[in-house]
Formats: structure tokens, C-alpha cells, sequence
């Protein structure tokens, strides 16, 4: 029994893992972090300064995701619109 509980944490742990290293992967395949990092500042805000001064504002991840797609403001980016919604979802997490 009490392996079966330790187990599930030890797969939980490799899930949640797992995601995180996803995005981190899709960020850098698609250039994000060429200009940010998780945790300062480099040419762009850092990840979790964004995530902090977007909390709570309802439609954020919509409005992020149209001003990455629309590279005017925010310099171009060559993600799919399905990897930047993605990727604004893993950011606003943080
Ligand atoms: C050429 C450099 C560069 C690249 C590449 C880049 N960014 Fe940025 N990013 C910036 C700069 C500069 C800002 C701050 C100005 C702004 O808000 O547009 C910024 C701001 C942002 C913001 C906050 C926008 C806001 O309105 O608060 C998000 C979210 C973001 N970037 C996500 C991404 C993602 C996701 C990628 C990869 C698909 C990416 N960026 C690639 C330079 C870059």
C-alpha cells in the first residue's frame, strides 16, 4: 500500500516535471529566450515580472497571445499561435 502511494507522488513529481521542461523547451526552440529569462531581466521583461503584473486582469492570456501573433509592439516571434498561447499560459503560471 504504501508504495503504491509513494508511487503516485514519485509519477505526479515526473508530470509536473515533465511540463516545465516542455515549456522551457518550447520557449527556447522559439527564440523567447533569446531576449528573456524565467527570473531577470535580459532584452525583454522577465518571465515572472510579467506574470506579476498581469495576475488577476481578466483576458490577459488573449491579449499577450494577439500582441505576440501580431509583432508590432512586441517584436516579431516565430511561434505558432498554438505554441504562443502555450507559452503565455506557462508564463501568467508563474
Ligand atoms: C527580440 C527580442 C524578443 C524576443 C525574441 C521575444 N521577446 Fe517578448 N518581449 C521583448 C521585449 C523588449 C518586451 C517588452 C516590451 C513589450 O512589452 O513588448 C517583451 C515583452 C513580452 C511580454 C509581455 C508583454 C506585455 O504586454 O506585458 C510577453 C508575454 C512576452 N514578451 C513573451 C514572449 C514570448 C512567449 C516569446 C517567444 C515566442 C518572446 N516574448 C520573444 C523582447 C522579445
Amino acid at each position: 500500500m504504501k508504495a503504491i502511494v509513494v508511487a503516485g507522488l514519485a509519477l505526479a513529481g515526473l508530470v509536473l516535471a515533465g511540463s516545465a521542461n516542455a515549456s522551457t523547451e518550447l520557449a527556447k526552440k522559439s527564440g523567447c529566450l533569446n531576449c528573456h529569462a524565467v527570473d531577470t531581466k535580459k532584452v525583454g521583461p522577465a518571465f515572472k515580472d510579467i506574470a506579476t503584473s498581469h495576475k488577476g486582469k481578466a483576458g490577459a492570456d488573449t491579449a499577450l497571445v494577439a500582441k505576440l501573433m501580431a509583432g508590432k509592439e512586441h517584436p516579431k516571434v516565430k511561434a505558432s499561435e498554438d505554441d504562443a498561447k502555450a507559452l503565455v499560459k506557462w508564463i501568467l503560471a508563474m
